[in-house]
C-alpha cells in the first residue's frame, strides 16, 4: 500500500514489528508454559496485534473480544475517560490466565476501565500486553506487563491503530499528522 497523506515517518518498520512481536511472544511462551492462556481484545484496534502476537506464541490458548465505547468528549455524552462495555466477551474468564491485549495505553483510562472489568470476573490470573505504550500521556497507573514498544507523543497509525477507521492495515508503525489525512 502506498503511503498515506499525512504520514511523516516511520516508527517501526514491519520486520521491526515481526521481530519485535516474536521476541514478546516467546517470553509469554515460556511464562504461561502449562497454564490456561485467555488472551483478550477490544475490538477493533487490538485484533490485529492479537492475531499476530497469537501466531508467535508457542503454547495452547483461547481467544475472546469485547468492544467498548469511550466518551471522550463531553459532546459525545460524558466525562473524559469515561468507557462502557457496547459487546461483551461471549465465555467466562473464571479461573483463567488472561491476558489482556492492547494497541495502545495511551492516558490508561480505558485501560484501568477494562483491568477493573475483567478483575471483577474472577481469573486466576490478569495481566496486560500492549503493541505500543506511550507513557508521557499517561493519567491513571495501569501496570504493563509486556509492551512491543515505547513510542512519542506523537498521533501513530498502523498495526491496527486508525484514523478515522483507515490505516489499520499498514503493516508498519507512522507518524501521522492526523489534521493532513482526510
Ligand atoms: P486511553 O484510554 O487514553 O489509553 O486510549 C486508548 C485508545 O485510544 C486506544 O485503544 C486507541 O483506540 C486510541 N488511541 C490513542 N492514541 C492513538 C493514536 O496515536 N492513534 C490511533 N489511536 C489512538
Ligand atoms: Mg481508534
Amino acid at each position: 500500500m502506498t503511503a498515506p497523506p499525512g504520514i511523516e515517518r516511520v516508527l517501526f518498520t514491519e520486520e521491526q514489528v515481526n521481530q519485535r512481536i516474536r521476541e514478546v511472544a516467546a517470553e509469554i511462551s515460556a511464562k504461561y508454559q502449562g497454564r490456561d492462556l485467555k488472551l483478550i481484545a477490544v475490538l477493533k484496534g487490538a485484533v490485529f496485534f492479537l492475531t499476530a502476537l497469537a501466531r508467535a506464541i508457542e503454547i495452547p490458548l483461547k481467544v475472546d473480544f469485547l468492544a467498548i465505547s469511550s466518551f471522550s468528549n463531553h459532546a459525545k455524552g460524558g466525562a473524559p475517560g469515561m468507557v462502557r462495555i457496547a459487546k461483551d466477551l461471549d465465555h467466562p474468564i473464571q479461573d483463567e490466565d488472561i491476558l489482556l491485549v492492547e494497541d495502545i495505553v495511551d492516558t490508561g483510562f480505558t485501560t484501568r476501565y477494562l483491568l477493573q472489568t475483567l478483575a471483577g470476573r474472577e481469573p486466576r490470573s490478569l495481566g496486560i500486553c500492549t503493541l505500543l505504550d506511550r507513557t508521557a500521556r499517561r493519567i491513571v497507573q495501569v501496570p504493563v506487563d509486556y509492551r512491543c514498544f515505547e513510542i512519542p507523543d506523537r498521533f501513530v497509525v498502523g498495526c491496527g491503530l486508525d484514523h478515522k477507521q483507515r490505516y489499520r492495515n499498514l503493516g508498519y508503525i507512522a507518524v501521522m499528522n492526523p489534521e493532513a489525512g482526510d
